[in-house]
């Protein structure tokens, strides 16, 4: 092996053994570098004959070829081996199973609306929404609750501070009731003047709001109001609605239903709705599930319409109660908590 072919395996052999770039760049330097070994030798040219000159030039210069061409490889070869090693570092694990988005599911109290919706669509009601801020005269004094009237207070009623384009105060609805008169007063306006005036069939399913928390009640619930007003509706059809009721949403025909005398300001004579199950694990024990009563002449006055032609009954039902039996739930909070261990068993 003559000098140049060691000089080229000496800087191969160096080049090789550099572990980073940089130091590959240093190897460079002794070799290719201003004062490195090639660079000596081209400088020596020189001092050679001129019919030398030739010959040896081309000699260093393919052996400059030769060294620059290995220092090339180890240049890519390194580059390559870095990538591979970042690859390696960042490398995703595919084989993971992927993270799923959960399906949603639906809540026990809206499960429970939508089949009393529908137990009521069945038997010829309309089903309507409203707002849940309402004003004072809608939440009370249509509803033959006037100002000052001791039944008010019944209601811990939660006021929005503010009044509406009518200077009238705003609260959060304690219950649905007020959708009695916005639906009557609608209809009314509809079907003015036509005799007979069609039947008022409706159900108000929503949220209400009341001061009030504890195993039972929640300052956010829910009710679902009906009523049935036409020329000669009576309280014996009242039983017949809320005992299909009963019978289609608890799937059962063993039960009993009891009208209990009570007071509500916006009927006369007003009752509470009991139902007692004959088998089962609440069998036997009277359960307080509405109010309800024949519709008082001032709210049907305040309707629009006329109390001498226009006589029925409304109820109001308490959805989440209806639930709670449903699914033997015994503390309203769990359904309001949001907590997903207690949601998933409906689903
Ligand atoms: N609004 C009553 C309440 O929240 C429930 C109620 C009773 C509604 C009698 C009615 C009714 O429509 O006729 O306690």
């Amino acid at each position: 092996m003559n000098e140049l072919d060691q000089l080229v395996s000496s800087a191969q052999a160096d080049f090789d053994a550099a572990p980073t770039p940089a130091e590959l760049e240093n190897a460079k330097a002794r070799f290719l570098g201003k004062a490195g070994r090639v660079t000596e030798l081209l400088k020596a040219l020189g001092t050679l004959p001129v019919e030398q000159k030739k010959a040896r030039g081309a000699e260093i210069n393919q052996a400059k070829a030769r060294i620059e061409a290995g220092l090339q490889a180890c240049r890519e070869a390194l580059a390559q081996a870095e990538l591979e090693a970042q690859l390696r570092a960042e490398a995703l694990d595919v084989t993971l199973p992927g993270r799923l988005r959960g399906t949603g599911g639906m809540h026990p109290v809206s499960r429970t609306m939508e089949r009393i919706e529908a137990i009521f669509a069945s038997m010829g009601f309309d089903v309507a929404e409203g707002p849940e801020i309402e004003t004072d005269w809608m939440s009370f004094t249509a509803l033959n609750n006037p100002e000052n009237h001791p039944a008010r207070s019944m209601q811990d009623t939660f006021y929005v501070d503010m009044k509406d384009a009518q200077g009238r105060w705003l609260n959060l609805r304690p219950h649905t009731s007020p959708m009695q008169v916005r639906y009557a007063r609608m209809h009314a306006a509809r079907h003015a003047g036509k005799h007979p005036m069609p039947e008022i069939r409706v159900i108000a399913p929503g949220r209400v709001f009341r001061v009030d928390s504890d195993a039972t009640h929640s300052p956010m619930f829910h009710q679902i109001e009906g009523l049935w007003l036409g020329a000669n509706i009576a309280f014996k059809d009242l039983k017949v609605v809320f005992a299909s009721l009963v019978r289609e949403f608890f799937e059962t025909d063993d039960f009993d239903v009891r009208f209990r005398p009570s007071f509500f300001p916006f009927t006369e004579p007003s009752a509470e709705i009991d139902i007692r199950f004959g088998s089962g694990p609440l069998a036997g024990r009277w359960l307080e599930v509405a109010g309800s009563g024949q519709v008082h002449p001032n709210v049907v006055r305040n309707f629009g319409l006329d109390p001498e032609q226009q006589i029925g009954f409304a109820f109001g039902i308490g959805a989440d109660r209806f639930a709670m039996l449903r699914y033997g739930i015994d503390d309203l909070r769990l359904m309001f908590d949001g907590d997903l261990r207690f949601l998933k068993q409906f689903n």
